[in-house]
Order: C-alpha cells, then structure tokens, then sequence
C-alpha cells in the first residue's frame, strides 16, 4: 500500500460521497482554519441545513405561540415523526418501532422500567463489565429500585485476561450458564471504549431462547454500522443522536419496542401524556391510552429544539443510505488502520478489533508510552489541529465519519502521531 499523502488524495478525489463533506461545518480554530475533526464517536459535526429547520422553530414560535403546535409547515404535535421513516430504516425497523424522545439514559430507564420485570428466580440483570458508566449507573439503580441487590443480581461479563473484546462465545456461555436466574440483558451495539460491534443477532436469539428479555444501547452502533433490530429479535434498545447521526449536542434520544410488544397491556410503563393517543390527548381525560408501538413509550411534551437538527440529519441519512456510507467506512478505517500498521508498528497497538464486521468507524489506540508521554503526545495532536479524544489511562479513539472525513484526514493523524512519538 502507498503511505503518502498524495495517495490519499487521489482516495479522495475518486470517493463518490467526498462531496458531503461539504454538507457539513466542520469545528475550526482560531484562526478559522478547519481541524482534523475525528470525534464523530462522541459528538457528530453540524449538518450545515441544522441552523435552518432550528430557525424554523424559532420563526414558527415568534409568529404562531402556541399555536405552533398545531400549524406551521410541520407542526410540533407530531413533528418527531418526520423523522421516523429514516430512523426506522437506519435501524432496521418498522416506523412504530422506533420513536425520538428525551435522551439515553433517561430512556434506558424507562424501557428498563418495562422490560427489567425481575420475578421469581429470575431476577438478575447482565451487563459488561466496562460498560459505559451511565448505562452501569442506571443498571445498577435499577436493580435497587427492586429491592434486589446488585452484588448478586448485576452480572457483569468481561474480555477474557489479556484481552480488550468480549468473546460472543463467551457471551453465549454466560447465557447459557446463568440464563435461568438472568431477567434481562443488556449489551452495547458498539463497545464505546474499544470500538467492539457486538453480535445483536446471535445474542438476542441466545437471550430469548433462555427466557430473558434483551435490551441493546446503540449510542455508537447507530448511523455507524447496519443494524437489524426488527429481524433479529430485540425487545428494546435505546440510543443517542449526537453521536453519529450529527443530532447536536444533547439531541433527542431514539428509543426502539419490537412489534410485538406494540399493544401489550400486561406491559407496565412509566407514563406521560405525550405516549396518549394523538387524537384525544388533549380532551385530557384520566386515563392512559397509549399510541401502540414505541410512541407510547413518550413521557413530556418534547424538546423541538432538541429534534430539529436530528430530523435535518436524517434527511442526509436518508439520501445517501447507510449501505453507501458503510461501504465507504469500511474502506476508509481500514485505510487508517493500514496506515497505523505501516507506520507506527510497536508505539501504538490498535484495541479495536482487525475483521470490518466487527467494528464501526472508530478505532481505540492505545499509546505505547507511559502515560504522561501518551498525554503530551495526544496534546501534540491537538495543537496540530488533529482532534481525536482521549480516554484514561492512554488511549485514543478516532473515527473517520464517511459523510464528513477524508482519506486525507486519516493520513493526516497517522502522519502526527508518527510526528509525535518519536521514534
Ligand atoms: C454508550 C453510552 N451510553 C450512555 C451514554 C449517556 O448518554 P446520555 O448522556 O445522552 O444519557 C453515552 C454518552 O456518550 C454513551 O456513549
């Protein structure tokens, strides 16, 4: 493989999708010079259209008040659903599968609030060891809110010693093992530390099979790798939108309920007039009348302001398609990956794990220097206008987005690291 700069060039001038960089305002210094931007993994770039469906809003709200709720181009009683067809299709759903509403955690708890139903001697919730803390916090409180107690009733699976990624059959084993007494299981799409894509399918069908409900946080799976959420079985999975689907910064939340679960009395729920039925929500009678699927899950009135870049963002979504952008994505890590091998063999070793299909865009590396030199080289990166982010004690997690980055970014990162490790 060829490891100049101008052959990263040439990647780009022969990429189909390089003119959707332009689509989006890339973060840029002081001096107005564009950076290196490759933490799509933590908070997506702005769709340059995000300003505009915001102004909307706010142009609506100054001319109608309140009315704007029920006039307007696209009025805010049901302005989420614009965004649901595209949704749906970035996570293989059906449109009442999914709904966009308040933020992760806060959805994780509601849906765990339906789906976390420990009874018997079923009671335990599995998790991984190194999930996300929100995820930990909010499994753990929940097994409280039970009155269980999480020394017993929180598992938690790890990598084997040595390793970063967990084994999906080591996954499958502890199904197996403790499905039993497991109530609900819930794994990352994406491993956010290491970049690991789990197997959504083999262990929604594994979790099923043992009598679990199977729950999945796609914070960095969605807009980032295929997803079959209907097909495969999943009970429920939430998700963010700031990530990689470019939703702004505390964008609204998507949460998924499987079909057959759309119209479940027996399901008890947290509820809010928003979930009532559209139709006689505002008679404001007493009783709860879901809308069937995952609207009904709705709690508040939603944020517009929160929802307006999300619905821009898809719209991009949904002219490209995700098999495009994946397609790209794939070729493009790989191409950063290749570089990493070529050029910094020995001074960084790539966690993430090497096979396409186990991974998204972003790759977790971790510098081979002691942890104060790791720290001043990823600095070195920054003041290079290369930002990636940094993760305690040395690692550091870049991800080329295919709408926005550039074979040349990734060459570009390579070229600094390289720059400042030294030798
Ligand atoms: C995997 C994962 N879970 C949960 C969260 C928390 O999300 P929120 O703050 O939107 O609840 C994040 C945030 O980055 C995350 O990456």
């Amino acid at each position: 493989m060829r490891l100049d700069r101008d052959h990263a060039r040439a990647l780009d001038a022969a990429d189909a999708l390089h003119a959707w960089r332009d689509r989006f305002v890339l973060p840029h210094d002081d001096a107005g010079r564009e950076l290196v931007y490759l933490c799509g993994h933590s908070l997506g770039a702005q769709p340059a259209i995000a300003a505009d469906y915001v102004e909307e809003i706010m142009r609506d709200w100054r001319r109608l008040g309140v009315d704007g709720f029920f006039e307007g181009r696209h009025r805010w009683l049901d302005y989420h659903e614009r965004a649901l067809p595209a949704l749906a299709a970035l996570v293989g759903a059906q449109p009442q599968e999914v709904t966009v509403m308040n933020s992760l955690t806060v959805n994780l708890h509601l849906l765990l609030a339906s789906f976390y139903r420990p009874a018997g001697t079923r009671t335990a919730l599995l998790i991984e060891r190194s999930a996300f803390p929100s995820d930990r916090y909010a499994a753990e409180s929940q097994v409280r809110f039970h009155g269980l107690d999480p020394a017993r009733d929180l598992i938690e699976i790890a990598p084997r010693a040595g390793e970063h990624c967990l084994r999906t059959e080591d996954i499958l084993a502890a199904i197996e093992r403790d499905g039993p007494r497991i109530a609900t299981i819930l794994l990352p799409g994406v491993q956010y530390l290491t970049g690991q894509r789990l197997d959504v399918r083999s262990v929604t069908e594994a979790g099923r099979r043992a009598g679990c409900t199977v729950g999945w946080d796609l914070a960095h799976a969605v807009g980032n790798v295929p997803l079959e959420l209907h097909d495969d079985g999943v009970d429920f999975a939430v998700w963010c939108h700031y990530k990689f689907v470019n939703g702004g910064p505390g964008a609204a939340g998507g949460a998924f309920v499987h079909a057959r679960h759309a119209a479940r009395p027996d399901l008890p729920r947290l509820a809010g007039w928003w979930g009532h039925d559209k139709a006689t929500r505002f008679r404001m009678g007493p009783v709860f009348e879901p809308i069937p699927g995952a609207d009904g899950w709705q709690v508040s009135t939603p944020s517009l302001l929160a929802l307006a870049p999300v619905v821009a963002s898809l719209e991009h979504f949904a002219a490209v398609g995700l098999p495009a952008l994946r397609a790209k994505s794939t070729r493009l890590t790989r191409y950063m990956e290749s570089l990493i091998d070529a050029r910094l063999a020995g001074r960084v070793t790539v966690l993430t794990p090497r096979a396409p299909d186990q991974r998204g865009a972003a790759l977790s590396l971790r510098l081979e220097r002691e942890r104060d030199a790791a720290r001043a080289a990823f600095e070195g990166l920054l003041g290079r206008g290369i930002v990636p982010d940094w993760r305690e004690p040395g690692i550091v997690r870049a991800a080329p987005v295919p709408f926005y980055n550039t074979y040349e970014d990734a060459w570009r990162l390579v070229d600094a690291l390289h720059s400042e490790l030294g030798a």
